[in-house]
């Protein structure tokens, strides 16, 4: 299976549409807000029908009770994986769990359910003197991530450089999903914790999530491949 997740960060059908008729094969997408308040929820059954297998990147994050009814209705959409904010506490999260399982249809496997930890394009000074979290961002990513693990979550967003440490804390099954991926040569743009996909296997990530990277690319397949082979073989 794919290790590498597209982001389908565009703002139009039309635009999702011509990016993915380059590709031959059926890939692992992630839409997230930009495409959704663009298109609706609609984009997410067709892109699906199209065979592609899909993260739905809406970041979750209020009252337990509102982000569970969030969950059941986009659970019934049969998406592959889900997402809420960790910041949004325990029993938040242990409310999206359950609001899964209650709108997953009869028969059909339950979404995986994700924690965002500290963006990858939050820097330490950022998240000390904004977020006011004092001490090291790897301190709060896994204190994030035990969170997720005890509220019954499968895994975590976090960069390539907390996915070793995460995986030591929680458990080689807990998933690291990790963004902030760039190819040697590459723009960094707004992230700031990045890695190139040699080294996100290197250190033991799951699933890369890869958006300019490749969306930007002159060959976005050609560019999707040697990424993909890069996660297999880690070389760079
Ligand atoms: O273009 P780029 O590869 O930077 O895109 C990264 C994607 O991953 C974006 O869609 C962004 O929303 C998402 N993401 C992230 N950092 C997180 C969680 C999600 O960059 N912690």
């Amino acid at each position: 299976m794919s290790r590498t997740i597209i982001a389908l960060d565009f703002s139009s059908k039309e635009e999702v549409m011509n990016f993915l008729k380059q590709f031959p094969e059926p890939v692992y997408v992630k839409i997230g807000m930009e495409l959704t308040y663009a298109c609706g929820l609609d984009i997410v059954k067709e892109v699906k029908a199209m065979g592609h297998r899909i993260f739905l990147d809406l970041k979750l994050h209020d009252i337990p009770n509102t982000v569970k009814g969030g969950m059941k209705n986009l659970a019934a959409l049969g998406v592959d994986i889900v997402n809420c904010h960790c910041a949004g506490g325990i029993e938040m999260m242990k409310a999206a769990k359950q609001g899964i399982l209650e709108g997953t249809p009869e028969g059909q496997t339950p979404a995986k359910l994700i924690g965002v930890t500290i963006l990858t394009s939050t820097s330490k000074e950022a998240m000390n003197s904004e977020l006011g979290i004092e001490g090291e961002v790897i301190d709060t990513v896994i204190h994030y991530a035990k969170n997720a693990k005890e509220a019954g979550l499968d895994g975590v967003v976090c960069s390539v450089h907390e996915a070793k440490a995460i995986h030591e804390a929680c458990g080689e099954d807990f998933l690291t999903v990790t963004p902030g991926i760039r190819l040697a040569g590459n723009s960094v743009d707004d992230q700031k914790r990045v890695a190139t996909p040699a080294l996100a296997k290197e250190q033991g990530c799951d699933m890369i999530v890869v958006g300019r990277s490749i969306t930007k690319a002159a060959d976005p397949y050609k560019t999707y491949l040697q990424i993909e082979e890069d996660m297999s073989n880690g070389t760079v």
